[in-house]
């Protein structure tokens, strides 16, 4: 007999930066200023991604795009392989992202895309422990997402490599 199932997305949301916890606005705060540092001559869509880590030590990342332009690299995968390659099997306890469009604005948070998701949920599953996820945009409402496997309903995991 078919049944419906359900899933649940939760998630905060905060009017500004102004009413997030300290470290929290921080970590937003450095997303936006490392947007800066994105390579995006083609889309001109800035994306600046920070990381705390466990261990207190702070990984950052940018997008990079190329002429060939499936060869770009994703803002929060390119922080994903620094943190693994600078501290391996470290955790990550918070992860914010934030962007700017070519004149320099955005005004709501964005989330990653299905790649970066896949890339996330993996990275959470290998260290056991979630990563909380903070998006913003250089104003405007700010969504805190309490771990990477909430936006990947359903995910395709390394379990079924063996099946
Ligand atoms: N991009 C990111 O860096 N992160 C995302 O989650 C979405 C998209 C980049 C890829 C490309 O360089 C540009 O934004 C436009 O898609």
């Amino acid at each position: 007999m078919m049944k419906k199932e359900d899933y649940r997305f939760t998630f905060e949301v905060y009017e500004s930066i102004e009413e997030l916890p300290e470290a929290d606005s921080w970590l937003l705060k450095e997303a936006r200023k490392v947007t800066q540092h994105a390579y995006a001559p083609y889309s001109h869509f800035r994306v600046g991604a920070i990381a705390r880590l466990t261990n207190n030590e702070i990984v950052a990342g940018s997008n990079q795009e190329n002429a060939s332009f499936p060869i770009g690299l994703c803002a929060e995968r390119v922080l994903l392989a620094s943190a693994a390659s600078l501290y391996p099997e470290v955790p990550i306890q918070a992860l914010a992202i934030s962007y700017r469009n070519e004149n320099g604005e955005s005004s709501h948070p964005v989330s990653p895309c299905g790649i970066c998701r896949q890339s996330l949920l993996e990275f959470e599953t290998r260290v056991k422990r979630p990563i909380r996820i903070i998006l913003g945009g250089i104003t405007g409402k700010v969504y805190i997402i309490d771990k990477a496997a909430m936006l990947l309903p359903l995910s395709f995991s390394a379990d079924e490599l063996n099946t």
